[in-house]
């Protein structure tokens, strides 16, 4: 029997109705084709990605790669020029309003009334979204009920953030999109704000961020999403994207170059020259045993002995610059 092929209408109601069956298992965002264009500019060149329900995802990727106007998209805000979106269940473009009751933002750069104090503005958005004021609760799960009487403008940019995190969590959603929540903060206030978003997680709240602090997207994601020139260039959990991009272990070891040689003509490895220490790429942990031997018969005293692997920062580093160079 031939196989029958799709009509347009047919293959977008084939899609429709993938979406609509993940969305049923426990994916909360599903984004496919997604493309948007600014006059010549391809921000997003066709994004296919999905987020589970209660995991937190980050989407990475250079200045301009392209994720605030994902995440705008996904958020209701911008009108994908082609591409099926699904989010908490609606299309955010032709359902914004009942979408945005399920979901809460902090934009890119969150900035609000200078006068306002944080007391004043949780009050102010539950009488937008006709629910109860939950400020003392919500200032003390960010550890900011002691300025709950100081104006915005007299905040720190960190507890401008949590700020913007408690307005977000206003109508108590189950989905936040956070674009940059920790950009510009101390390492000690970027630590709270880890926890903050580690104690929502742990409540099921789903989380799509994006960060340009990798060490942050390694220690707080279940998965990310590697973005470049409007796509999406790798996607799975931090382990996965250092296991299928990176060089997988490096044994650091005393040596130079006659036993970098050595070691490269006898095993094959990817090795290099460090100051005094060699730099091998190792496939298997027994290669160690066979290199520690190549070590010792060349005479090298052995005072340096260390296995790393790659962090997600290098991977990244690696991944966006053959975009670079291909691009
Ligand atoms: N409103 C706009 N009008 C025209 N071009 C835009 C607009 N917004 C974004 N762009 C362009 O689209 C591209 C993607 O921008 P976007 O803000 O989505 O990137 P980003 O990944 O969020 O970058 P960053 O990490 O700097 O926040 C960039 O080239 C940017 O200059
Ligand atoms: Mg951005």
């Amino acid at each position: 029997m031939q196989a029958k092929r799709l009509c347009l209408s047919e293959h977008k109601v084939f899609i429709e109705s993938r979406v609509q069956m993940h969305m049923t298992v426990n994916v909360s965002i599903s984004a496919v084709g997604l493309k948007k264009s600014y006059g010549p500019i391809n921000a997003v060149a066709g994004i296919d990605f999905e987020v589970r329900s209660g995991e937190v995802f980050s989407l990475l990727g250079p200045n301009g790669a392209g994720k605030t106007t994902t995440i705008e998209m996904l958020e209701g805000l911008r009108k994908p020029d082609a591409g099926s979106i699904n989010v908490a269940g609606f299309d955010p473009w032709k359902d914004a309003s009942r979408m945005r009751r399920k979901v809460g933002i902090i934009p890119q750069g969150f900035n609000f009334i200078p006068r306002i104090t944080p007391g004043e503005a949780i009050s102010y958005f539950s009488t937008l979204f006709g629910v109860t004021d939950r400020s003392g609760e919500l200032l003390e799960l960010v550890n900011l009920k002691e300025m709950e009487r100081t104006q915005f403008k007299d905040l720190s940019g960190g507890q401008k953030q949590k700020l913007g995190l408690c307005l977000a969590m206003v109508n108590n959603p189950d989905l936040l999109f956070l674009d940059e929540p920790t950009t510009g903060l101390d390492p000690q206030a970027r630590r709270n704000m880890w926890d903050v978003i580690r104690k929502l997680k742990a409540e099921g709240k789903t989380i799509l961020l994006t960060t340009h602090y990798l060490e942050e997207a390694e220690v707080l994601s279940d998965r990310v999403g590697i973005v470049d020139h409007g796509k999406m260039v790798a996607c799975g959990t931090p382990d996965d994207i250092i296991k299928q991009h990176g060089s997988g272990k490096i044994l650091h070891v005393s040596g130079n170059e006659t036993v970098a040689r050595k070691v490269n003509g006898a095993t094959g490895l990817h090795c290099t020259v460090d100051g005094k220490n060699i730099a091998v790429e190792i496939t298997s942990n027994s290669d160690v045993a066979q290199i520690l031997d190549i070590v010792r018969e060349s005479g090298v005293e052995l005072r340096t002995l260390q296995l790393s692997e790659e962090t997600l920062e290098e991977v990244f580093l690696k991944i966006v610059g053959r975009m670079e160079d291909i691009s």
